[in-house]
């Protein structure tokens, strides 16, 4: 009978909890259609006519290192590829397929070139594999959900043996868990109708995963997909529930709580544009400033944001991406102590912006100026020990004028004449309680 260990489940995600934000990588052979990762099941691309994908993909600048760099510098602690998308193209040299990039002209392993780059410039490495599979024979095809040939009549009737796929899936998991050195994150990808929890054989997946990555956290795939939360967050949660919740193309309005109303570990996984994988004509890129906004709307109500990269045919991170990236490095270099190790404020969302905390530091995300002192509301003047602004060090005085003395149960601060805000996208104070 299996025992959810709330101990060793805290101890487990902690590194998790502080490092607030990830890239995630969507990578493959649908970057050479570039209509993004689904495009097979879009337009009902038979194997056949993908074949020419495979046949030309060829990243002659894949550079990891550089991507792993380009992660560093925005303040991200950890990234996750792409293993194997739905696709069933492999990205790694799995034993137990033709069907992967070694056997591409790319002829490389790049999972492992990918886990090495990234371990080297310091973050955490994880993996995302798919357990849906439209390129095994043996998943199932016509009447799935999704399939390319969910709806093609030569496919009806054909028999499938969804164990000696299971075998497969179960076999490359093994292989990725044993080949590829130590995995802080192995991201599934993901149950819906029948096909969740021990359709999979779960259990048995789990139990080989931590008795070979001991350390690794999970998400809660194996049993829901980005729209649910699964028995994570239930009185007596599966063996296989994963270690955080993955809200999708979401921010979660009020955090998620478990039954217990405790705080859960979650993550939400975000695009830049509205495609995963590269997609040549979604220029709907968000602003960067959005982004921040809600990276660090995620950390306030105590998440993380895993940001996606979906890098073309050669192997490049795209350009609108790259310029993101380096607008949210410039803000995290000077602000990102009020994104790490923080998390839940304790206090309502001021009016003025948002509030992360990290032990006795409050952190005010000042994203609106004010007419004449700020307030920052939630805490007491006989709480603050000092005010700082956070990406200079700079002391900002607590206020004293005639104007707030009608509000004595809010701090006013003051950061000089000039009503524009030193930062425009979010200036952060730092408040040290005493
Ligand atoms: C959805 C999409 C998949 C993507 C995943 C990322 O499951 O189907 O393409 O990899 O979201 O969370």
């Amino acid at each position: 009978m299996f025992t959810f260990d709330r101990e060793a489940y805290k101890k487990r995600v902690e590194w998790f909890q502080h490092d607030r934000f990830g890239m995630f990588i969507h990578w493959g052979i649908y970057a050479v259609p570039a209509r993004g990762e689904w495009v097979r099941s879009q337009e009902r691309i038979s194997v056949e006519d993908y074949q020419p994908y495979f046949d030309e993909f060829n990243p002659t600048d894949y550079n990891p290192r550089q991507w792993a760099r380009l992660a560093k510098e925005a303040g991200m602690k950890y990234a996750v590829l792409t293993a194997k998308h739905h696709d069933g193209f492999c990205l790694f040299d799995s034993k137990l397929t033709d069907y992967k990039a070694t056997n591409t002209p790319a002829g490389r392993d790049l999972v492992r070139e990918f886990l090495e780059a990234f371990r080297a410039e310091g973050l955490k490495v994880g993996l995302y594999y798919s357990v849906i599979d439209w390129h095994h024979p043996d998943f199932p095809h016509y009447g799935d959900r999704q399939h390319p040939e969910r709806d093609n009549p030569a496919f009806k009737g054909v028999q499938h043996d969804f164990d000696r796929y299971l075998e497969y899936m179960h076999g490359q998991v093994r292989e990725l868990c044993t080949n590829y050195g130590k995995l802080d994150i192995m991201w599934f990808d993901f149950s819906y109708d029948d096909m969740t929890g021990e359709k999979w054989r779960a259990t048995e997946l789990v139990r080989m995963i931590r008795g070979l990555q001991p350390d690794v956290i999970m998400d809660n795939r194996l049993e829901v997909s980005g729209s649910g939360f699964g028995s994570l967050l239930t009185q007596n949660p599966t063996e296989f529930c994963g270690d955080f919740v993955s809200p999708e193309q979401i921010i979660p309005p009020k955090g998620i709580f478990d039954e217990m109303g405790e705080p859960a570990v979650w993550e939400a996984c975000i695009t830049m544009n509205n495609n995963w994988g590269y997609h040549l004509t979604d220029k709907a890129f968000k602003p960067a400033s959005l982004i921040l906004h809600k990276l660090v709307e995620c950390v306030s109500k105590g998440g993380n944001m895993l940001l996606n990269v979906g890098p073309d045919a050669h192997g490049c991170i795209p350009r609108e991406s790259v310029e993101i990236l380096l607008q949210i490095a410039a803000w995290m270099h000077k602000n990102g102590a009020s994104i790490h190790g923080c998390g839940y404020a304790g206090i309502p969302k001021p009016e003025n912006g948002r509030v992360t905390r990290k032990g006795n530091k409050l952190y005010y995300h000042i994203y609106e100026a004010a007419i004449g002192d700020i307030p920052l509301e939630g805490v007491r003047r006989d709480e603050v020990e000092k005010v700082r602004l956070l990406s200079t060090g700079a002391e900002v005085p607590i206020s004293n004028s005639w104007m707030t003395q009608n509000y004595p149960e809010t701090v006013f601060v003051t950061l000089g004449p000039s009503p524009i805000l030193p930062d425009p996208v979010d200036t952060v104070l730092e408040v040290t309680l005493k």
